[in-house]
């Protein structure tokens, strides 16, 4: 398994390239679904979730075609030919489930394993299935898959979801697309990512209203045709590589980025004393005047500060000034990196679902493990910051959420290398 050495080698200056966003893109594919028609997917991000889910698309009967070394993806579906999404793909990849809602809607059956995913909780499906329920789906969970059948159809009908699920909203958003009637998808996710699903959906030729907000509105239509649709930049590889220079010092430019997607991060930037400036080109992003502030954060479905961002923001705190809180609101169990940060030096205490961090002058570089995909990141910029070497290992998660990671960073002066394992 590969292993990623970090040495810390002081401020960093120049620009980084954001790529699409993988969790975007990861509900745009499943899309193709819908339609015998081609959607082309443009600034796709060049990840292995995005092969996983090629794979799993492809072990249905579509086909997905990549130009441009994958930063264009053409998926074709002319006919679903297996209804069945196999334990072996799914397992990999929480977002699999999200094949679930568009094969029933296009076909009025399909079967699809339990999903699994990054180990940050006990994340189940139930709002997704409960959302299917409510325009008219027959559900069975046997043997670790669900059985879903529509035998006339899906209907349009009310999902009132008790809690804001991202998936479970765009499960339902597009299986109401192809649905008879009306769905109205109450306490619905705002996040950009549902934003950009419903653009693709409304080119590809669904009625849809009020997504980014609480309430989406959905018209079924009878089919759905073609679509090509830029994927919108990653606002967690943004926040996590403004992260670089607000924990090293120096100036880099996020190129793409954008402050709509991330302003609730880029406010508690401002708190810590880091300046972010948008310009065309991107968001710029500055320490120049000695240690962060400690800031508290609590992280919240969209506009909120994006649970995403907790361990990277975590990482920065360590050093910070003062002593700061940390709430996780949205995954139990989401604390993973902590005890690897706190290997490096960091001083912090776990209580439950809160996180008190108090500021050190300087980590020390250690050997580390990598739990998940955001705490393999948080390990690396607190890498970047430490004094000497630390040795992030079992970074596999990196590679499903993170496009040249070791490039893009050394492109900003970072001493940073990966170590290819058996
Ligand atoms: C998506 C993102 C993930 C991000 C998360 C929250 C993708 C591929 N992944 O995950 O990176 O961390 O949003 O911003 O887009 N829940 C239930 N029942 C359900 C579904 C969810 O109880 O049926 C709970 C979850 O356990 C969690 C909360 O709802 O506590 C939010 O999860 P959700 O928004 O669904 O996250 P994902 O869509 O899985």
């Amino acid at each position: 398994m590969d292993s990623i050495v970090v040495t810390g080698n002081g401020p960093l200056h120049g620009q980084i390239p954001i790529a699409g966003a993988k969790n975007a893109c990861l509900t745009l594919m499943p899309a193709t679904l819908l339609s015998e028609e081609p959607l082309t997917l443009t600034n796709a991000p060049r990840l292995s979730d995005i092969r996983t889910m090629s794979t799993l698309l492809e072990s249905l009967g579509a086909e997905v075609a990549q130009m441009q070394g994958g930063q264009v993806l053409t998926l074709s579906s002319h006919s679903i030919t297996n209804h069945r999404a196999d334990y072996d793909i799914v397992r990999k990849m929480r977002a699999s489930i999200l094949v679930l809602g568009p094969m029933l809607a296009r076909d009025g059956h399909a079967v699809v394993s339990l999903p699994g995913g990054c180990a940050i909780g006990a994340r189940p499906v139930d709002l997704h299935l409960k959302a299917l329920e409510a325009m008219g789906a027959e559900l069975d969970l046997r043997d670790g898959y669900v059985h879903a059948r529509a035998p006339g159809g899906l209907r349009g009908g009310r999902v009132a979801f008790p809690m804001v699920s991202v998936g479970a909203t765009e499960n339902a958003l597009m299986a109401a697309t192809l649905a008879r009637g009306t769905t109205v998808i109450d306490n619905a996710a705002r996040e950009p990512e549902i934003v950009d699903l419903a653009q693709c959906l409304r080119k590809m030729g669904a009625q849809i209203e009020g997504e980014g907000t609480h309430t989406i509105t959905i018209e079924g239509v009878d089919r759905l045709g073609g679509a090509t649709h830029a994927v919108v930049p990653d606002r967690i590889e943004l926040g996590t590589y403004m992260l670089a220079p607000a924990i090293c010092g120096g100036e880099v430019t996020c190129l793409g980025g954008r402050i709509d997607l991330l302003a609730a991060f880029c406010e508690k930037l401002d708190e810590a004393g880091i300046d972010v400036t948008e310009t065309e080109a991107g968001l710029t992003v500055a320490r120049r005047n000695g240690r962060v502030r400690a800031v508290d954060v609590v992280t919240a479905p969209f506009p909120g500060f994006p649970t995403d961002l907790q361990a990277q923001m975590m990482a920065l705190m360590c050093t910070a000034q003062g002593t700061s809180v940390l709430e996780e609101r949205i995954f139990e169990n989401r604390f993973m990196h902590a005890p690897e940060l706190m290997r490096m030096g960091a001083q912090i205490d776990v209580q439950g679902g809160t996180a008190t961090v108090t500021g050190v002058e300087t980590l020390k570089g250690a050997p580390v493990m990598a739990t998940d995909l955001r705490a393999s990141v948080s390990l690396i910029l607190a890498g970047l910051a430490a004094e000497g070497e630390t040795i992030v290992n079992r970074v596999y998660h990196l590679d499903r959420g993170y496009e040249s990671v070791e490039e893009k960073l050394r492109g900003v002066g970072a001493r940073i290398e990966r170590i290819t394992g058996q």
